[in-house]
């Protein structure tokens, strides 16, 4: 989200994984971006410019000599008014450039120029990553505050397998949001998130648990993130992509979940509780199998609620999903769990998977009530950290 109508500056150099690098432009014009695509000689020999123009609708700047003073100052230009510059793909020639200061092409002349965050993404072959004078140049440039993310291990060039593939494009739009919100709102601030549905054992095979897969507190980390905030998730086992700059825990039972969220509350100012927890478990875990033909019932045991167990001094967020009168029954669970909010929603229909989109109600403990919209989780995480941040207002940083 706050990527939109910020002045991105996208670096091509000339790795076979420039082709990457037109998904990931389109990425960012989705995200609301104006995109600038500066590309180097060699990266011109992977990709033509027109591929690039095509997708920003802006024009590619490929050459630093020109003879048209119009266009050289407007170069000079998109120096000054970028909010964010990315090289991706990033050659270990481009890498040494950057690392030593030269100035020798428009892209690493422009670098030099601009005082907007760096953010690289690297792509070589495993020995050139490698290599101690690769990895001296990324250790030279981190210490400067140039932000990598790292290649990953799989294909490379010519079907050899090692650690130098780019990273994904999701990877680093997820990373130029992080560099972005560094200074947010909430920057200082550090935030407790759950999500997922726990995992209370049966046996050694199956266990109780929720169709909740952990898109909503998901969505709340990584907008915390994106506003600044120090950040830990505490999520049951998920498919989801892990949100970049923000510390993950895994857990799978209630109990592992209240351990999980004592530790990481020291210091914190917020716990949002996002997850499915569940409230029984079972009294005993079988050591085997269950079997067919043996007992088919099962004895279960409360578990502890997590939200009335944790007595810090801090921001306390819940959800609810409730069949009937659902902002009584949560008006309800907020003043018997001594919450600053909840955020309620009306069970329509069989619980399935987590939805892309929701229509809630956020009850504050003064009693006040947001009725908002279907819209998308992105935009309820937004209302719900706008609502913390009102509450944090009086506490000093
Ligand atoms: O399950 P219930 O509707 O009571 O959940 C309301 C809120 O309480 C949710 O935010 C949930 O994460 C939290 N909860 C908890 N510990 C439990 C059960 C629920 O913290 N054992």
């Amino acid at each position: 989200m706050n990527l939109r109508n910020k002045r991105v500056i996208l670096g091509v150099t000339g790795s076979i994984s420039a082709y990457k690098a037109v998904d990931l432009a389109s990425q960012l014009m989705r995200a609301g971006a104006c995109v600038d695509v500066v590309m180097t000689e060699c990266a011109q020999r992977f990709i033509q410019p027109l591929t690039f123009q095509s997708i920003t609708g802006r024009q590619v700047y490929t050459d630093m000599f020109t003879n048209d003073p119009g266009i050289t100052l407007e170069q000079m230009q998109l120096a000054r008014e970028a909010d964010i510059v990315v090289v991706a793909p990033a050659t270990a020639n481009f890498v040494a450039k950057l690392a030593g200061g030269l100035a020798d092409d428009f892209l690493s002349v422009l670098i030099l120029a601009t005082r907007a965050p760096l953010v690289i993404a690297p792509a070589m072959t495993s020995a050139m990553y490698e290599n101690p004078q690769t990895q001296e140049n990324l250790g030279r440039l981190r210490r400067r505050g140039v932000v990598e993310v790292p290649p990953e291990w799989g294909y490379l060039m010519g079907g050899y397998r090692g650690r130098g593939r780019l990273a994904a494009n999701e990877t680093i739009v997820d990373t130029l949001r992080q560099v972005l919100g560094r200074n947010g709102e909430l920057s200082r601030v550090k935030i407790v998130v759950t999500a997922g549905g726990t995992r209370e054992p049966v046996d050694r095979v199956h266990f109780l648990g929720s169709y909740a897969a952990g898109k909503m507190g998901f969505a709340l980390a990584r907008e915390a993130r994106d506003q600044g905030a120090d950040v830990t998730l505490i999520h049951t086992p998920t498919n989801l992509m892990p949100p970049v700059g923000v510390k993950q825990v895994e857990v799978n039972t209630a109990q592992e979940m209240l351990a999980a969220v004592r530790k990481a509350l020291e210091g914190a100012g917020v716990l949002i509780m996002a997850a499915d927890v569940a409230d029984y478990r079972p009294a005993r875990v079988e050591t085997d199998k269950i079997r067919e033909g043996e007992k088919a019932s099962l004895a279960l045991v409360r578990n502890p609620d997590i939200l009335m167990e944790v007595k810090e001094p801090v921001v306390k967020v819940g959800f609810a999903t409730e069949s009937s009168n659902f902002k009584d029954a949560a008006a309800l669970k907020l003043s018997r769990k001594g919450l600053d909010l909840i955020v309620a929603r009306q069970l329509e229909g069989p619980y399935g998977e987590d939805a892309d989109s929701s229509q809630v109600s956020i009850i504050a403990k003064d009693g006040s009530v947001t009725d908002l919209p279907l819209q998308s989780i992105e935009r309820i995480a937004r209302e719900v950290l706008r609502k913390v941040s009102v509450l944090l207002k009086p506490y000093p940083r």
